[in-house]
């Protein structure tokens, strides 16, 4: 028998056995770590979406028995997100600030019947506008005008936050729009309802199964470029400075979108804030995991696992991701 090598150190005795690597396992993802968005339909039945497999647009009645399901797997948060019809979306996207709006009614309706979870509610004009944009155009139509959609912005989070959301979630990134809307919620007694900022949101091509969902697709194939809002994926420090500002205007959370292209952003933004930091495994993200399963070439639970496992470790208290219900089911069934 030859000597062992005269190492000090063998890491290889941490991993010995499966109770030693679970002992020692710094990271964990658990169904309470999980947000699961939801796209609401006014349809009676549920509408499967071809590019989220296994994902569906709920219709409105089956919304908040869908919700209990999730709190039973141990899911506390929903983050919702309507499909408007297309007869009621304008150029300004004033269905947005319709008091009977089918997000606000889908807020009631959870709210009333499945009171305990946690409601993320989307604060941005795409689902209501011809044009899919984020915000309100200005006159040349060249670009979203910022302030008008500010002002668009804080209408819709007041009818949200009566409608009973916890969080109101601006996922458009215009500037000063979480200072505008934390004034405005205080200034109307709704001082217990949060902001969950999109803070770092990037103009990322990852996006397209969601624009599916909730039909911003343009029509002519051709994909809208939102890069004068969201941020350039090359720029990491930018992201900090927007996470720090929206911290600084009053959000309660912030969030990193994209999350698996982004795991340095996370990273960065966990170190510069003691805020509770969310990020957004998008739609994309599922996507392109599913279409590796289907073909065969990876196995869908097992990177399910690891993509999430990867985005914790970045730093993510929260996940946003379309996995939610599965992970949970599988969890409880292991
Ligand atoms: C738009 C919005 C988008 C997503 C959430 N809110 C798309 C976009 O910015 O065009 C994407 C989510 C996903 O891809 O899962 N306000």
């Amino acid at each position: 028998m030859s000597e062992p090598l005269d190492l000090p150190v063998r890491l290889r005795r941490l991993r010995a056995s499966a109770g030693i690597r679970a002992m020692l396992s710094e990271t964990t993802v658990e169904p309470r770590h999980l947000i699961q968005p939801l796209f609401v339909t006014e349809g009676e039945q549920p509408e499967a979406i071809a590019s989220l497999p296994g994902i569906f647009r709920i219709p409105l009645a089956q919304l908040a028995a869908k919700c209990a399901q999730l709190q039973l797997l141990g899911i506390h948060g929903v983050a919702l997100f309507p499909k408007i019809e297309a007869s009621r979306k304008t150029a300004e996207g004033a269905e947005a600030w319709n008091p009977n709006s089918l997000a606000l009614r889908a807020i009631r309706e959870v709210k009333f019947k499945c009171p305990g979870i946690v409601i993320f509610a989307d604060i941005a004009l795409d689902p209501y506008t011809t044009h899919g944009h984020d915000g309100i155009l200005n006159g040349a139509g060249t670009d979203v005008d910022n302030d008008r959609t500010v002002e668009a912005l804080v209408k819709m989070s007041l009818l949200t936050a009566q409608a009973g959301a916890d969080f109101v979630a601006p996922s458009d990134m215009m500037d000063g729009r979480v200072a505008a809307i934390r004034q405005a919620l205080d200034a109307n007694g709704r001082t217990q309802t949060g902001i969950l900022a999109y803070s770092a949101k990037f103009a990322s091509a990852f996006y397209g199964p969601f624009r599916d969902a909730v039909g911003s697709t343009l029509s002519n194939g051709k994909t809208l470029s939102k890069a004068t809002y969201q941020m350039n994926p090359a720029n990491r420090r930018e992201a900090i400075r927007e996470a720090l500002i929206d911290a600084a205007e009053g959000a309660d959370l912030l969030m990193v979108k994209p999350a698996g292209s982004y795991l340095d952003i996370i990273r960065d933004v966990r170190e510069s804030s003691a805020l509770p930091i969310a990020a957004y495994q998008v739609s994309g993200e599922y996507a392109q995991l599913h279409a590796a399963a289907e073909k065969g070439w990876l196995q869908l639970r097992a990177v399910r696992d690891e993509s999430l496992l990867a985005i914790r470790r970045a730093g993510a208290d929260v996940i946003l991701t379309y996995f939610a219900e599965a992970f949970a089911k599988d969890y409880h069934a292991r």
